[in-house]
């Protein structure tokens, strides 16, 4: 029998691809978005005390009630956003499913969402399979930011969500006051829902300040504000995020969690409600990547990739226009094969490709891995 494909041009993701052929050529992976550093001990002890006392089995549908009262609590503390824990607030297996949860509550057949390009891979799959149109509206090279007369020009009747990502992945670009202050115009004027990836909101850089748009009670009434804990505990492998909703939004995507996972993780939860006391660990996150990011960039400051400014995230872009004229994906499978740094040719993230000669290079990893890796790319 031959299946009809609900996703016919999906294959496997570049992330699984990429650290494929790192393994086979044994390279340093700079491709895949996780730490190559350890999980703090201290949260992996409380994850075992809570296995010991019995922690074990499901936990509630929406979460356990101490991490969701302390997500609130952070996010009254970091933005002044008023969420309610019991009914505002739903932790997910990661913020991937959060993601999915919430495009499924609100994206019907037909209906258009707004994605910009790059985007994250998970967006556009998640929106066909609800029988609705992702629409691309680019980010422009090389600032990467939003054109809003170009996301004004592409809303129509049919324009139900438009998903914004800040800090960015793959580009490290971040949203700025005057972007919310044109969001909020377009949102109103056509009454859609927006989806905020907000997963990377403690790694931003140079003084920066996160714009969550739960900080802003006239978009958060209409918004889904999804983050994860796995990106800011470098425990990408829990797979534990969240996503906060006014009550009506999240009484809908609760229906949707409950039949994708139902729940999370249980001694998990509770390991990440007493951990998040230790308020420095999530304060001081954008200083300790930020002097990664610095470290990599002034390792290659005498090679020929040429560094793309990066405001947050854990990506650095390279242009590497000065060494070659491949297009990404070749170049990058060169660079993997033959100087063994494995990278994201970012032309994946965008529905038409593109040329623009960058390559994503993860810097989440160990002080000595980026400065081998850079050792590499300064050979080239
Ligand atoms: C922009 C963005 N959103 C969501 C995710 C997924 O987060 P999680 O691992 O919590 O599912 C990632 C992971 O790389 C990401 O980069």
């Amino acid at each position: 029998m031959k299946i009809r494909s609900k996703l016919p041009h999906v294959g496997m993701t570049i992330f699984s691809r990429m650290t494929n052929l790192a393994n086979e050529n044994r390279a340093i992976n700079l491709s895949q978005g996780f730490p190559d550093f350890d999980v703090d001990p201290l949260l992996i002890d409380l994850v075992g005390k809570y296995m010991h006392q019995g922690f074990n089995q499901y936990a509630p549908m929406p979460g356990v009630q101490p991490l969701r009262e302390k997500i609130a609590e952070k996010q009254q503390k970091m933005y002044g956003a008023n969420y309610d824990a019991d009914r505002e607030v739903t932790i997910t297996s990661g913020a991937t499913e959060a993601l999915f949860a919430a495009i499924t509550t609100v994206v019907n057949k037909d209906d258009e969402v707004i994605i910009f390009d790059p985007a994250y891979d998970s967006y556009g799959p998640a929106v066909e399979l609800c029988g609705g149109k992702p629409v691309h509206v680019r980010l422009a090279h090389p600032g990467y930011s939003i054109d809003w007369d170009r996301v004004k020009q592409s809303i129509s009747s049919k324009t139900r969500l438009i998903i914004l990502n800040s800090p960015h992945n793959p580009t490290g670009a971040v949203l700025k006051p005057e972007d919310t202050a044109e969001l909020s115009k377009i949102v109103e004027a056509h009454d859609l829902y927006i989806l905020s990836d907000e997963v990377y909101e403690h790694i931003i850089f140079d003084g920066k300040k996160h714009e969550s748009i739960s900080g802003r009670p006239d978009l958060a009434a209409r918004s889904f504000v999804v983050s994860s804990l796995g990106k800011t505990y470098h425990a990408t492998g829990w797979k534990v995020g969240y996503c906060l909703a006014p009550e009506n939004l999240t009484e809908e995507l609760r229906k949707i969690h409950q039949y994708l996972t139902f729940s999370t993780n249980t001694p998990v939860q509770m390991a990440y409600a007493e951990f998040l006391d230790h308020e420095d660990r999530y304060l001081d996150l954008g200083a300790f990547y930020q002097k990664k990011r610095d470290l990599f960039a002034s390792k290659l400051k005498d090679s020929r990739f040429r560094i793309v400014p990066c405001h947050g995230s854990y990506f650095q872009m390279l242009d590497y226009s000065d060494i070659s004229d491949l297009p990404d994906m070749e170049f990058s499978k060169k660079l993997t094969i033959e100087h063994k740094v494995a990278s994201i040719p970012p032309s994946v993230f965008y529905r038409d490709g593109d040329d623009a000669r960058v390559l994503r290079f993860c810097f989440a990893k160990k002080d000595e891995t980026l400065e081998a890796a850079a050792l590499r790319l300064c050979g080239i």
